[in-house]
């Protein structure tokens, strides 16, 4: 795709998303370039644009993408993303966008298609129109940073837990620990995810380090801090810094606790230490966005011990896709 068509889509998208999540702060046109152009892990993306013709010229009404991944667990997936300019909805754009996507993605032999649309807006109902079934409801958090005070974080960040000590980098897991970093990934593979077939994916040292890459690849900064027992890692939490350091605001990455070492508060823990560390080492950061399965009690409940707001909440729909 050119940058000119990246930058057509990106404007459909940001004039759908101001229609829709007016709240919600946009992608900037250098972060959509890199995500419509740049390479991603284990998947690719195909992209469409829906183009009107007028007497004064071509204009840019539709834009969607197909994210196919192709990681072991994961063939049957499709992810789509379709937005239609608020100017020229009902008029059938967006179900022939759809009816593009659905094509390419039984071509390339996928069995499920997964959308995220707001929920109560136009989206919720054109995927019920489609024959999705909502399969997960998930609720979007915010950390404004002002909010919470360093002191009361230096108590939680420092907290007593015996056996326990962290560890944090910036990009890149040190050698070191990759093997026992990517043990506890795949505890993420009991996350819920609703009636979604998510499938499963296996993490190893490589993998983890591919993602990274990808990350830093793009240019942005990717922070984690772990808590290590002995020679594993128990748990650990990333955040993103999204165009690197001078992001105002982070995206939330993964957090997790691996099973044997739940219930003794090392998710508070780890988030807090995370926050101590933007503080000190990245003060421009004003806020955290992040985003919980309804379902998922723990996560939430340590997002909201932190301070972390609901703002909005999504429904994530699933079609199965079938030939002919
Ligand atoms: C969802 C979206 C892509 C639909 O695009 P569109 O071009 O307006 O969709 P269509 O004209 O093909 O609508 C198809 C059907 O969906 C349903 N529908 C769509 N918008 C609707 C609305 N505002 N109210 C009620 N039903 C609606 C209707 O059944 C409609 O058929 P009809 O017009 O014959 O009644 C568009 O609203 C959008 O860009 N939303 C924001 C982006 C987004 O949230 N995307 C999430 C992924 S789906």
């Amino acid at each position: 795709m050119s940058w000119k068509d990246a930058d057509a889509w990106h404007e459909v998208a940001t004039a759908s998303l101001a229609e829709d999540l007016p709240d919600a702060a946009p992608p900037s046109p250098g972060q959509t370039r890199t995500r419509l152009t740049g390479p991603a892990l284990n998947s690719r993306l195909l992209v469409w644009l829906a183009v009107e013709h007028a007497r004064d010229g071509r204009r840019a009404v539709g834009a969607a993408s197909l994210r196919l991944f192709d990681r072991t667990g994961q063939e049957h997936l499709a992810e789509a993303e379709l937005h239609v300019r608020p100017d020229a909805r009902r008029r059938g754009t967006g179900t022939r966008l759809l009816s593009a996507l659905t094509t390419e993605a039984v071509a390339q032999g996928r069995r499920s298609l997964v959308v995220e649309a707001p929920a109560c807006t136009p989206a919720d109902l054109f995927c019920v129109r489609h024959g999705f079934r909502r399969a997960l409801t998930l609720h979007h958090l915010l950390l404004p940073l002002h909010d919470v005070h360093r002191g009361w974080l230096d108590e939680l960040a420092t907290g007593d837990h015996p056996g326990y000590r962290t560890a944090e980098w910036e990009g890149e897991v040190p050698d070191v620990l990759a093997d026992a970093f990517a043990a506890a990934k795949n505890a993420m593979n009991d996350m819920p995810v609703g009636d979604l077939d998510h499938g499963t994916v296996g993490w190893d040292a490589d993998r983890v380090r591919a993602m990274a890459a990808v990350v830093t690849g793009r240019g942005d900064t990717l922070l984690t801090v772990a808590a290590l027992h002995g020679d594993g890692v128990a748990g650990f939490t990333e955040l993103v810094l999204p165009g690197g350091p001078t992001a105002v605001r982070a995206q939330q990455y993964d957090t997790v606790v691996v099973p044997a070492h739940r219930g003794r508060g090392l998710g508070v823990w780890l988030k807090a230490q995370m926050l101590c560390r933007l503080h000190d080492e990245h003060p421009q950061v004003v806020e955290i966005e992040t985003d919980n399965a309804a379902d998922n009690v723990p996560m939430l409940a340590v997002n909201e011990q932190l301070g972390f707001r609901r703002v909005r909440t999504s429904h994530r729909y699933q079609l199965a896709l079938t030939e002919g």
